[in-house]
């Protein structure tokens, strides 16, 4: 990555802060982001319970926000959930889509993965679409079926708008909340496979890929560093400042 170029830092604060700690850590995310804001594109996905809040506090700083999760229908009887459009009208520009949390935990389909990236798509959110194989599919030598499978039920027949971007998230399970992140050279190798991929199937559009999975303060260098990683999906050492502003200065 050429020194000049931005680097993606996307903050998944998934169900770690309630809504005074979601508000406390927006407020000094914010007034840390001079010190970081020319150089990286920073993304924070707050529960959807502190969406608003949090999204006006780093909005006022020129950081955005984004949805963890969406419901592909835009209003109905559907207990729970929230739909895109209604992200979108709370001030969301990204949405997290098929995390490895909401596939394995929440029984999350590839089907309804494609239902939600139409749904972002149709309303105008940028799409982060996760992706990655668990322990015993990477033992199997099966990482890369599994997420070809997977990137082909999100993205086959999509309707892209003009200039569109895509992120795609490169989150293998075995990776994510357990403190063992993926071989950065390893990533990297998974990440051109998804690129070269993706473009495939999805012309024409800008493909920016992650990676995520126990990035720390420690290993973002190595990460960043390698040619096909423009960015990172941080979870755990995002929901707290001093551990997020290691990354973020490392990054820097
Ligand atoms: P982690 O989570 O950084 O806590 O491993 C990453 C993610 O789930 O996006």
């Amino acid at each position: 990555m050429s020194a000049s170029k931005k680097v993606y830092l996307f903050a998944n604060w998934k169900m770690y802060l309630d809504y005074d700690e979601s508000n406390i850590l927006a407020n000094a995310v914010a007034a840390a982001s001079s010190d970081f804001a020319t150089k990286i594109k920073m993304v924070v996905f707050p529960s959807s319970l502190s969406f608003y809040p949090v999204a006006q506090a780093l909005g006022d700083v020129g950081i955005v926000s984004g949805a963890q999760n969406i419901h592909f229908e835009d209003k109905g009887g559907f207990t729970g959930e929230n739909s895109a459009l209604m992200y979108k009208n709370a001030g969301a520009k990204f949405t997290l889509i098929g995390h490895s949390e909401r596939r394995h935990l929440f029984g999350e389909t590839n089907h309804e993965v494609h239902q939600k990236m139409e749904a972002a798509l149709l309303v105008g959110l940028v799409p982060v679409l996760c992706v990655g194989e668990t322990a015993k599919e990477r033992k199997g030598d099966k990482a890369k079926d599994v997420v070809e499978v997977q990137l082909r039920a999100a993205l086959d027949g999509l309707k892209w708008k003009p200039k569109a971007k895509l992120f795609i998230a490169y989150e293998p399970v075995w990776a994510i909340g357990t403190g063992k992140n993926c071989d950065p050279v390893e990533a990297e190798k998974m990440c051109l496979m998804i690129e070269n991929m993706a473009k495939a199937l999805a012309k024409d559009v800008e493909i920016i890929i992650l990676y995520g999975g126990s990035v720390n303060g420690g290993n973002i260098k190595e990460f960043i560093k390698q040619p096909n990683i423009n960015g990172v999906l941080v979870g755990g050492a995002s929901a707290k400042l001093d551990t997020w502003l290691q990354i973020v200065q490392n990054a820097c």
